[in-house]
């Protein structure tokens, strides 16, 4: 027991560190704790105030909802207070929850749906305000009926109202401190998931929609990384980042960030929008309006259900793409939930029962370095375990030199790690007040810690990389699954185990070693018999034939991605040709640049990549095709189509004439496909078109120029109509890849 000077102290001291952590999550969007040591300190802060009521202040942070708005968005007066959610940590307080409410509604006698508070027999309190005693003893021998609730999801984001007057949206304002938030209305009209105007004939006068705007992992995944190449400051979390983006003094760069809202209530309506008197109807009727509300939602009849919910969510948090810290329980009966009431911060008549925290603080051990596919070396954190949104990490990638130099990360630090759905865990930043004496910087090494390679930056990269290619070691594994994979020479059988095996085993070391594979051998691998041996050697043997772009492609070359393999194919026709191409004739392929045209020259001037490949040339056959240079110029085509061994090709006569001609077929021209295709897969169509120069989007507006349309045309087929888009069919597509293609 504490006594009022102690409490004084501590609740003083409880404040100051609130009101920072507040500072630095509202305004800065820069939380320094995660969420739930914060909520333990307000928690602390309201029991103490509870007990010592006469240690209340007015400015004590319990009094109030939010931070206060900061200075540059103007100022918005919230019609109805944007209130916050209790939060429960554990069963017992949600049970505790559920309970409350019952006794609420049982006390208001004929309000609401319920009647007695009685739980399954157990203590209950407040009885005394039970007026009618003969339904007190029904309720024992037949326990109330359970209390509906809503289940939904909680996701991180940030709270929002959308006022829509007749129909049209004309205010976007954050919560601010629940009172007042900040007009956003320019930024918000950016969400592509924000309607604009709602549908249906007859909008209500007003409608205030209250909801979440938040950003999917997949998109702050990708922010994050453009945001690193490029130097500049990287979010922790998405949240940070959606918060970040919604206060964007230029809209046009709330735009570019990918933002999106579900809608999880209202606020201010007008009697004409006749709302149902159920909540879950009411989210109905926002999504009858075109408002995008959660497909998780849930009608849940009593507590254990919910129980049930949180628990199925949690199992599925991981896949929903975007982060949740819980899940929401509602009273769904909305005169219930006047009859309930609210507290200062927050209603009575709905808790968020929340999930581990998906942050996590420990100490960093260690830092190893781990070289990709592509070389890339990367520095991974290793780390005294601890369990990070469920799960114990052990490590988490530093990312790049840059990202440890720019957050100051040492061996020895106390470091913050997050860990979201699928994304690999990472430290996010250190604590400078738990740095121990002594520590030293971390530096990458020169060299590739696998095969002792030269580690270089490349201009304008962050990245550095080990220079030894298909030699590496680390590299070999990855270039061999690369190399089978389905889009590059597509090896049946060949997976990653055995990929492993067979390299650890010494029996492959370069791509070109899969072709001599011998049954016998391959049958005395672990988890292969005879059958599968005979397999992957049949595999083998069809990935033998194949096309110029799946080899070129499946040579792991850096920057040369599908689209890229297939427009050095087409442009050069035959693997001499390009082989014996300098960067300027690089340069002269479509979407080909000084970069990418480097990396293609470094490969194919290693000597030791070059030997590789003449090998694989002896294995593998290809049908080439003139150069695009030579094919153009002429009408009636020549003999294209023999199939050569790829090894004996020689620049073909025509590029050795070398007539020039501008540019390849299709180039300018926009397609758009849509529907099954019965000759190739959509992949193989989008990259013979690039190949011939044309772009490939997909979706159809002005500027397309053709939609091909396949088997089951989806709805790009009638917007190509509507727009009066050239449309053609897979004949045509043929006419247009044979005639242009094949010369
Ligand atoms: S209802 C009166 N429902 O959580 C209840 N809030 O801590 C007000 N949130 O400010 C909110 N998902 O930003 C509600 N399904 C959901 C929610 C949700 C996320 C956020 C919201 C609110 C905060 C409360």
């Amino acid at each position: 027991m504490s006594g009022p000077g102690d409490a004084g102290g501590r609740a003083g001291t409880l404040r100051e560190a609130i009101r920072r952590h507040d500072h630095r999550y509202y305004v800065l969007d820069d939380p320094e704790v995660p969420d739930h040591e914060y909520d333990a300190l307000m928690r602390e802060l309201e029991a103490l105030e509870e007990e010592h009521p006469g240690l209340v202040t007015a400015d004590s942070p319990t009094q109030r909802v939010g931070a206060a708005p900061s200075a540059s968005f103007p100022e918005v007066v919230h019609r109805v207070p944007m209130l916050s959610l209790a939060n429960a940590f554990d069963e017992g307080e949600v049970r505790a929850f559920d309970r409350r409410i019952r006794e609420r509604l049982g006390a208001q006698e004929g309000g609401g749906q319920q009647g007695s508070a009685e739980e399954g027999g157990g203590a209950r309190q407040g009885s005394g305000r039970q007026q009618d005693s003969a339904e007190e003893g029904d309720a024992r021998q037949d326990p109330e009926p359970a209390v509906e609730y809503t289940g939904e999801v909680k996701i991180d984001g940030l709270a929002i109202s959308l006022v829509y007057e007749n129909g049209r949206l004309v205010r976007g304002a954050t919560r601010g401190d629940g009172a007042r938030g900040e007009d956003v209305t320019a930024n918000v009209r950016t969400i592509r998931t924000v309607p604009l105007r709602l549908l249906g004939d007859a909008p209500p006068a007003l409608l205030e929609v209250r909801g979440e705007i938040f950003m999917p992992r997949a998109g702050f995944e990708k922010m994050n990384d453009a945001q690193r190449e490029r130097g500049e400051r990287t979010y922790v979390n998405p949240r940070n980042a959606a918060a970040g983006a919604l206060r964007q003094l230029d809209p046009a760069v709330t735009a570019s960030r990918p933002l999106s809202l579900h809608c999880h209530g209202t606020g201010a309506v007008s009697d004409d929008a006749a709302l149902p008197p159920r909540h879950s109807d009411v989210l109905d009727a926002l999504a009858s309006w075109g408002l995008p509300v959660s497909p998780h939602t849930r009608v849940l009849d009593g507590v254990d259900a919910c129980l049930d919910y949180h628990a199925g969510m949690g199992r599925r948090r991981d896949s929903l793409g975007y982060d949740i810290d819980g899940v929401v329980f509602k009273l769904n009966d909305l005169r219930a939930r006047e009859v309930v009431g609210q507290v200062s911060r927050a209603p009575r008549w709905a808790v968020a029962y929340k999930y581990p925290a998906q942050e996590a603080r420990t100490r960093l051990v260690g830092i190893d370095v781990q070289v990709g596919r592509t070389g890339t070396l990367t520095p991974v954190a290793r780390l005294e375990p601890v369990v990070v949104g469920g799960a114990t990490v052990t490590n988490a990638t530093l990312h790049n030199q840059d990202e440890i130099d720019r957050k100051d990360v040492r061996v020895g630090d106390t470091v913050w790690v997050r860990r979201a759905g699928d994304v690999i865990p990472e430290v996010i930043r250190i604590d400078p007040e738990r740095r121990p004496e002594g520590t030293e910087p971390f530096r990458l090494p020169g060299r590739c810690p696998v095969c002792g390679s030269e580690a270089a930056r490349a201009e304008g990269e962050v990245a550095l990389r080990c220079t030894g290619g298909l030699v590496c070691p680390a590299q070999r594994k990855q270039a061999i699954r690369h190399f089978a994979s389905r889009r590059a020479l597509d090896v049946e059988g060949l997976g990653r185990k055995l990929v492993d095996q067979l390299v650890e085993r010494g029996m492959v070391s370069t791509v070109a070693d899969v072709f001599g594979l011998e049954e016998g051998a391959l049958a005395e691998l672990d988890r292969m018999g005879e059958k599968s041996a005979r397999n992957l050697v049949e595999g083998i043997g069809r990935a033998r034939r194949t096309t110029l772009d799946r080899f070129l492609y499946a040579l792991g070359i850096r920057d040369v991605g599908e689209a890229t393999a297939a427009a050095l194919a087409a442009h050069f026709g035959g693997l001499a040709a390009l082989r014996a191409a300098d960067a300027d004739a690089l340069t002269e392929v479509p979407d080909v640049g000084p970069v990418v045209a480097e990396s293609v020259r470094r490969f194919f001037d290693d000597p030791r990549n070059g030997e590789i490949v003449d090998a694989l040339a002896r294995e593998l056959s290809w049908e080439e095709s003139e150069p695009v240079r030579a094919r153009i110029g002429s009408e009636t085509g020549s003999e294209t189509g023999a199939t050569i061994p790829g090894g004996a090709a020689a620049p073909s006569q025509a590029a050795a004439l070398g007539r020039a001609a501008p540019s390849p077929p299709l180039a300018g021209k926009t397609f758009v496909l849509t529907g099954a295709l019965d000759s190739m897969s959509r992949d193989d169509a989008k990259r013979r078109l690039q190949a011939l120069g044309a772009k490939v989007t997909g979706s159809v507006s002005k500027r397309t120029d053709y939609v091909v349309a396949g088997e089951n045309p989806g709805s790009k087929l009638d917007k190509a109509q509507s727009l009066g888009v050239s449309v053609i069919d897979e004949a045509g597509l043929a006419g247009l890849l044979g005639g242009a293609g094949e010369g």
